[in-house]
């Protein structure tokens, strides 16, 4: 067995993007299993925005302690167990944290889930479009519940999250425009996706082709970066339409809400929620085998990013804040 597990731990609290050292690479020993416990190789860790906000304060979950292993979602195999639920080989998602060893005790600490070998499917499919972000998707478009000829307008639509919720758009017959930040991920939300339009919002007319994109006014706002992308957004949202507010990721290393105004909301008399994945948990099951059939008929495509080291997290957290990934964004150990 292995005796050395390389950790990222959390040393300061970042301001801004992660600096070097934010997050410090120790190692320590793997643990003695004690009965009633199994570990876990961890084999790609899951890299979202969400671990930007955990490392400076409380949300919907606890700031991670500095000196603690930073928290993240991962995919793993085990390797031994002395618990009866767990079997050598298991193959599990959960939150595995920013490590190579994770030990399991079966406590439903870590949310961790047993998924299923699929013949000809990677298993980091399990931490995107069948993952996290692919469940959220599903549910926020749930919450849009869009109708046929509505125009949908996503933002960070070439991400893991809003490049499945677009498609999940087109399923339901919308007119869906993405928003994206490089002409590459415009032009593959066009071309594969088969978005109605994309606007790269780096270009300086990208407001007038907003306008141009959306003919009929927006119906659905799928909002994952909020600021000036969703001030303009609502702009042109029609009466009585719907925000959808996934994420404000233009706030995240800025300590600015992100928000956008409230008097719009109001004169248009716009339907918002918000919504955390967490919340769902127990119809998992039933989304991740919707967006499996989507998947297997061809009507998802999705795409990843992928990284490989442990060392290379900190860097590849950074990469969501500066447009660096297309699709789902991993790191392979
Ligand atoms: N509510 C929930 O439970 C839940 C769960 C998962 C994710 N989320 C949210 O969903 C959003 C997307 O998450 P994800 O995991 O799918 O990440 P992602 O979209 O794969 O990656 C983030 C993308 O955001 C874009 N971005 C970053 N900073 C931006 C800025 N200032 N202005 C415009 N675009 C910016 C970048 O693409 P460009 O090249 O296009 O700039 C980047 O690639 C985030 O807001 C996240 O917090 C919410």
């Amino acid at each position: 067995m292995p005796n050395t597990n390389r950790q990222l731990r959390l040393q300061n609290r970042p301001k801004g993007l992660l600096a070097p050292g934010d997050l410090q690479l120790v190692e320590s020993p793997v643990p003695e299993l004690k009965d009633g416990q199994a570990l876990a190789k961890v084999k790609y860790l899951s890299i979202d925005p969400t671990m930007r906000a955990w490392m400076v304060a409380d949300t919907y979950l606890p700031a991670v302690p500095i000196g603690e292993v930073m928290r993240s979602l991962g995919f793993a195999e085990i390797v031994e167990s002395r618990h009866a639920e767990y079997k050598k080989g298991d193959r599990i998602t959960g939150l595995t944290g920013l490590q190579d060893y994770v030990v399991l005790d079966g406590s439903g600490k870590g949310l961790f889930q047993r998924v299923p070998k699929i013949p000809f499917v990677s298993d980091t499919v399990f931490l995107g479009v069948l993952g996290v972000t692919g469940l959220t998707a599903f549910f926020g478009m749930e919450i849009a519940a869009p109708k046929k000829g509505e125009t949908l307008v996503v933002s960070a639509a070439a991400g893991a999250t809003g490049s499945i919720a677009g498609q999940i758009g087109k399923i339901h017959g919308c007119r869906v425009v993405g928003i994206a930040g490089t002409d590459d991920k415009c032009s593959w939300m066009t071309k594969d996706l088969g978005f109605d339009a994309a606007i790269n919002y780096k270009h300086p007319d990208w407001k007038e082709k907003l306008t141009a994109a959306t003919p009929n006014g927006i119906d659905i706002d799928f909002e994952n970066v909020g600021g000036e992308i969703m001030r303009e957004i609502l702009n042109r949202m029609n009466l009585h339409g719907c925000v959808v507010l996934c994420g404000l990721i233009s706030g995240y290393t800025k300590g600015d809400p992100g928000l956008a105004s409230f008097g719009t909301v109001l004169v248009k008399r716009l339907r918002v929620q918000g919504f955390i994945i967490l919340d769902y948990a127990s119809r998992f099951m039933e989304a991740a085998t919707q967006l499996g059939q989507w998947k297997m008929f061809g009507k998802l495509k999705d795409r990843e990013t992928i990284m490989e080291g442990l060392e290379k997290a900190p860097d590849a957290i950074n990469m969501l804040f500066t447009g660096g990934n297309t699709g789902k964004l991993i790191v392979k150990l």
